[in-house]
């Protein structure tokens, strides 16, 4: 196969694209348009980039909003309440049938490698085991990392750190905590030592519900990062939310990312999830609860977007597109300059592959695995103010599926020649 005629992000000109069975062979830039031939795609003229990446989502919940009874306050506590309710009744035809019913929008808006938490507050740990099922039974098809997700806290739940060791005997690839909702400052603590310990000792990757709250007083982040550069696993271990730092002081902030720099953690913001579940103890100001992401950039620290709920009790919305959640998270996060819409891609491509320690096989380049997609867009600026279509997706060399351009049909209303 080959693609001819495509933009690729960073670059000027176009290219033409060799694959070479299920990996790119070259990448070949041309000084002309050419004309595509049988077996070859014609992007005209459009881009080509890497898959996208859903860093984090809850298949296990998604599209249970509503069931049993809907979020009417809209804070995370009243959520974690509606999907104790739901848990209860979760059968494992019952999460595959939602999860896959999701992965497949997740495909459609051009994902092809998805990080999935799956709640072990369960002592079935029905959740868990069928993600993983599912993940071994489409490997082949997409890339899922399943994380051992403790909701209800990995010491404040009973049982909660055999739950979290059985997890991992039954095939979790990710590990995580929510220190922040545990019932005691000291538990918080004691949970994330000892993630960073199970980790360490299963050869894990870490991924921490860190901070999600108002709180300013929520200072989980800086035990995490702490554990993680003394474990000497900085680039394994992720930070999900960090809403608090929000509200932190910009002078106990100033110091806290001296820490995070020499760590090498990775951060991960839900922008759509957070501006609706945070400040909602507020009056006016509202707080928008979304973490430092311009600032934790600036710094040279690895942050991505996620849209964290498709339809469950957190959030009601959702539709698996994340040059939506992307839209978002700039808007929200003032990061609107030109340099930051030329680069935009980068928090949902590059960015979250290095969050989950995919980035030798990511990326179009050759002797890499030949995964891409083509974008209804010139470049990143273009396809974020367009909140383009996914046109193709190319999985191991194969096409997953390719859709048209949208089209208008009816006549040209304000044209002046009519
Ligand atoms: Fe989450």
């Amino acid at each position: 196969m080959k693609i001819v005629n495509a933009r690729l992000r960073g670059s000027s000109g176009l290219y033409s694209i060799d694959f070479d069975g299920a990996y790119f062979s070259s990448i070949t830039p041309q000084d002309r348009q050419l004309t595509s031939d049988t077996g070859s795609i014609d992007a005209r003229s459009r881009l080509v980039c890497a898959p996208f990446v859903e860093p984090h989502i809850h298949l296990d919940a998604a599209l249970t909003a509503g069931q049993p009874r809907w979020n009417k306050s809209g804070t995370l506590f009243e959520g974690i309440e509606c999907w104790s309710d739901r848990k209860s009744m979760l059968e494992p035809d019952d999460i595959r049938n939602r999860a896959l019913e999701t992965l497949e929008q997740l495909v459609s808006h051009g994902v092809q490698y998805v990080r999935t938490h799956a709640d072990i507050s369960d002592p079935s740990l029905v959740g868990l085991k069928t993600l993983c099922s599912l993940r071994d039974e489409l490997s082949d098809k997409i890339h899922i990392q399943v994380a051992a997700f403790p909701q209800e806290g990995l010491l404040s739940y009973p049982r909660g750190l055999q739950l979290m060791e059985q997890a991992i005997e039954s095939g979790a690839d990710v590990i995580g905590a929510i220190p922040h909702f545990e019932y005691t400052r000291e538990m918080g603590e004691s949970s994330l030592k000892e993630i960073i310990r199970l980790a360490g000792a299963h050869d894990c990757l870490v991924d921490v519900h860190c901070d999600e709250i108002d709180d300013p007083n929520s200072r989980f982040l800086e035990v995490l990062a702490a554990e993680a550069l003394f474990a000497g696993m900085g680039s394994r271990v992720t930070a999900s939310h960090t809403t608090a730092m929000h509200s932190y002081d910009n002078a106990y902030c100033s110091k806290l990312f001296r820490l995070l720099k020499h760590s090498g953690i990775n951060f991960i913001s839900c922008p759509t999830e957070s501006i609706h579940l945070q400040g909602r103890f507020d009056t006016y100001p509202k707080r928008r609860g979304v973490t430092r992401v311009k600032e934790l950039d600036a710094a040279g620290i690895n942050v991505c977007f996620a849209e964290d709920s498709i339809r469950d009790p957190w959030y009601s919305l959702g539709n698996g597109r994340l040059l939506r959640v992307l839209d978002f998270g700039l808007h929200i996060c003032h990061m609107m300059g030109h340099e930051d819409f030329v680069r935009a891609l980068d928090f949902i491509t590059d960015h979250s592959a290095r969050t989950l320690g995919i980035e030798k096989d990511y990326g179009i380049a050759p002797g890499k695995p030949a995964n891409c997609i083509l974008l209804d867009g010139e470049d990143d600026y273009d396809v974020l103010r367009r909140q383009s279509d996914v046109l193709l997706s190319i999985r191991q060399g194969q096409i997953i599926f390719q859709r048209e351009p949208a089209q208008v049909v009816t006549p040209k209303h304000l044209s002046v020649n009519a």
